[in-house]
C-alpha cells in the first residue's frame, strides 16, 4: 500500500496490492457436500442431460508453468508473478505426482521456496523424475537447495540466516541473470545456504551470505536462485521470471485474465448445454462477474436471484437491480424479505446466533425462489482461485472453503456447480468485470461480509432503526473516503454501532446518542490487517458530518487495532 494519499501504512514484505482474500458475501453459499463439486474441479462438461454430446474435455491450457509448493510463504505470489508476465500459472502442492504435471504439459515448473531445511527429517522432497520432465526447471529459495542437494552441489546451515533486503552481486549473468546489473538488492529468506553449485552448473551471483546465490545449467535446463524474484524488494525479480518464462522455457506470453473470458464462455456452454442456472447474487464482485459470464454463455437461460435481506448498505441493494436487472438485462428475481429476516432478528444479540439465522433464513429464501423456477439444474458460484487453494487444492480440487460462510445449502439440493472464476485470483477477477462493463463501484467494491450489518450492530439486537443509524452513517464515511481519494487503497472501511449510548452536548442540550466506531484497514488478504492511518482532517470532516447529519449519533471513535490482535470484524 502507498502512503502517498495520506495513508502511513506498513507494507507487508511482499508489498503487492492483491486482495485475494475471501469476497466476503453470499458468494459462499455454502457448500458442504450440498451441491456437488465438480470431481476434479474442472469445466469440463460431466454427465448431464443437458449436456451435448461429444463436448470436449478440458482443452490443455495455452501454455503454463507449473509452481510447486513446498509450503513457502510466497508461493501463491509466484503464481501471480508468472501469470502477470503473460502466462498462465497454478500453485500445486509438491506432492502432486509427476502424472498430473505432465498432463497438463507444462513449458517449465518452478519450486517454490518452504519453511524446511533439506536435512530435516520429513522435510518435503524432491522427485528426481521432475528433473527428467524435459522442461527447464527454475528452483527459488527451498526450491533451489532441493536441486543443489539432489545434483550433488553442497549446502549446509549457516551460522546466521539472510533475512530480508541482501545485496546480490552478479559474477556472470549467464542466461537466467541476462541484462540484470553487476549489484542489486534483493529480498532473502533462508538459513541452510548453497557453498558450491552441483558439478557442471556456473555459479552466478553471491551475497554477503551465500557464497551461491544462482546456478544454473543451460545444457540441462535447471536453474536456481536462492533469492525470492516474486517479491516487490527484489527489484528484478519480474525481469528474472520473464526470462525464465520467456527466454528459458520459450513461452509467448499471451496469457492475460480478460483472455479467458472467450475460453470460459466456451466451457460454461459445453457443461450446462441447453440447461437453465441460477446465480444467488451478493452484489460483490466475485457473484457479479460469475453471472456475467454466464450470462454471456447462455443468455437468458441463467436467473439470478438477490436476496435483499434489509442488511446491505446504503442504495447497494437498488444498485444491484438496476446493474443486472436493467443495465444488462439479465433475468433477476429480486426479492424484498427485509421483515423476515428483521424479525427472525428479533431479540437475538449473539453474533454467532445472528450469522446462523441469517443464513438458514437466506437458505430459505433462496430455495423458495429456486423452487419456482423450472428445469434449474445449475448453480453459478463466485468460488476464487485462492478460495480453492486456502481449502487445500488447486483445481484440481473439489473441496470449497466453508469458513465464513453465511450458511450450508441444504444436501437436497441437486445443483451442478458452474463455477467459472475457480481460476483466477480476486484482481483477475477484477480485470474481468471491467472488461464485461461491470460499473466501477463494483469491480472495485469492498468485501462486506454476508451477514451485513446485522454483524456491526455489536452486543445488541439489530433493530430497523440501529439499521438505518448505522446504514446512514456508513454512507457518510464511504462517501468521505471515496472523496479522499482512498476508497482504493483499503481493503474495508466501515462502521460499528455498539450497544451503548454516551452522554454529550449539543447546542445547550445534553444528549445521549449512539456511538459510531470507524474501522478502516489495510490488507493483502484479510488474513493479516493493518489499521488505516486516515488523515486527521479526513477524521474531523467525518466526525463531524456524522454528528450533524444524523440525530442518534452522539459521539465518534476510532478502532486502531491492527490483526492480529484484532479481528477486522468486530464481531
Ligand atoms: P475477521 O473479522 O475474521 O474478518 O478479521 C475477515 C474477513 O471476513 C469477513 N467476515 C465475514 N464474511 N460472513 C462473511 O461472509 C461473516 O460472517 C463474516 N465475518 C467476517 C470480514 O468482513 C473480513 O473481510
Amino acid at each position: 500500500m502507498s502512503s502517498s494519499s495520506g495513508l502511513a501504512t506498513e507494507s507487508g514484505p511482499t508489498g503487492t496490492d492483491l486482495r485475494d482474500g475471501a469476497e466476503a458475501g453470499f458468494r459462499t453459499l455454502g457448500v458442504h457436500g450440498a451441491v456437488r463439486p465438480r470431481p476434479d474441479g474442472d469445466l469440463s462438461p460431466t454427465t448431464h442431460p443437458h449436456r451435448p454430446t461429444g463436448a470436449a474435455q478440458r482443452p490443455p491450457i495455452q501454455e503454463e508453468v507449473v509452481v510447486l509448493d513446498f509450503g513457502g510463504q510466497y508461493s501463491q505470489l509466484i503464481a501471480r508473478r508468472v501469470r502477470e508476465c503473460g502466462v498462465f500459472s497454478e500453485l500445486l502442492p509438491h506432492h502432486v505426482g509427476l502424472e498430473e504435471i505432465r498432463r497438463r504439459r507444462p513449458k517449465g515448473v518452478i519450486l517454490s521456496g518452504g519453511p524446511a531445511s533439506v536435512y530435516e527429517d520429513g522435510a518435503p522432497p524432491l522427485d528426481p523424475e521432475l528433473l527428467e520432465l524435459g522442461v527447464p526447471v527454475l528452483g527459488i529459495c527451498y526450491g533451489m537447495q532441493l536441486l543443489a542437494r539432489a545434483l550433488g552441489g553442497r549446502i549446509e546451515r549457516a551460522e546466521v540466516g539472510e533475512f530480508g533486503r541482501s545485496e546480490l552481486t552478479v559474477a556472470e549473468n549467464g542466461r537466467l541473470l541476462a541484462g540484470t546489473p553487476a549489484a542489486q538488492t534483493c529480498w532473502m529468506s533462508h538459513r541452510d545456504t548453497v557453498f558450491s553449485p552441483p558439478p557442471g552448473f556456473a555459479a552466478l551471483a553471491s551475497s554477503s551470505a551465500s557464497p551461491v546465490a544462482a546456478f544454473e545449467s543451460t545444457e540441462r535446463g535447471i536453474y536456481g536462485i536462492q533469492f525470492h524474484p516474486e517479491v516487490v524488494h527484489t527489484p528484478y525479480g519480474q525481469q528474472v521470471l520473464t526470462t525464465f518464462l520467456e527466454d528459458v522455457c520459450g513461452c509467448e506470453r499471451t496469457w492475460s485474465a480478460t483472455s479467458v473470458i472467450e475460453e470460459q464462455i466456451e466451457r460454461i456452454r459445453a457443461q450446462v448445454g441447453e440447461g437453465r442456472a441460477i446465480c444467488g447474487l451478493s452484489g460483490g464482485v466475485d457473484s457479479s462477474v460469475a453471472a456475467l459470464l454466464v450470462h454471456r454463455a447462455i443468455g437468458d437461460r441463467l436467473t439470478c436471484v438477490f436476496v435483499d435481506h434489509g442488511l446491505m448498505r446504503k442504495n447497494e441493494s437498488d444498485q444491484v437491480v438496476s446493474t443486472f436487472g436493467e443495465h444488462f438485462q439479465i433475468p433477476l428475481i429480486a426479492v424484498d424479505a427485509s421483515e423476515r429476516f428483521l424479525a427472525r432478528l428479533k431479540g437475538v444479540t449473539d453474533p454467532e446466533e445472528k450469522r446462523k439465522r441469517i443464513g438458514a433464513e437466506f437458505i430459505r429464501v433462496f430455495e423458495e425462489e429456486a423452487a419456482k423456477l423450472d428445469d434449474v439444474h445449475y448453480l453459478v458460484q463466485g468460488t476464487l482461485y485462492s478460495d480453492v487453494i486456502e481449502s487445500g487444492g488447486s483445481t484440481g480440487a473439489a473441496t470449497i472453503k466453508s469458513h465464513h460462510n453465511v450458511g450450508g445449502l441444504p444436501d437436497d439440493l441437486e445443483f451442478e456447480l458452474v463455477e467459472p472464476l475457480r481460476a483466477l485470483f480476486k484482481d483477475e477477477v477484477r480485470a474481468v468485470g471491467a472488461e464485461l462493463g461491470l460499473p466501477e463501484r463494483l469491480v472495485w467494491r469492498q468485501p462486506f461480509p454476508g451477514p451485513g450489518l446485522a454483524i456491526r450492530i455489536v452486543g445488541g439486537e439489530a433493530t430497523r432503526e440501529r439499521l438505518e443509524t448505522l446504514r446512514e452513517a456508513d454512507a457518510i464515511l464511504q462517501d468521505e473516503i471515496r472523496k479522499a481519494g482512498l476508497y482504493r487503497e483499503l481493503w474495508q472501511s466501515f462502521c460499528v454501532l455498539p450497544d451503548i449510548r454516551t452522554v454529550g452536548v449539543q447546542g445547550d442540550v445534553r444528549t445521549y446518542g449512539n456511538v459510531i466506531a470507524i474501522r478502516a484497514v489495510t490488507s493483502d488478504d484479510a488474513m493479516t490487517a493493518d489499521w488505516a492511518r486516515l488523515p486527521y482532517d479526513l477524521l474531523e470532516q467525518i466526525a463531524a458530518r456524522m454528528i450533524g447529519e444524523i440525530r442518534s449519533v452522539g459521539r465518534v471513535v476510532l478502532d486502531i487495532t491492527s490483526k492480529p490482535p484484532g479481528t477486522i470484524e468486530w464481531e
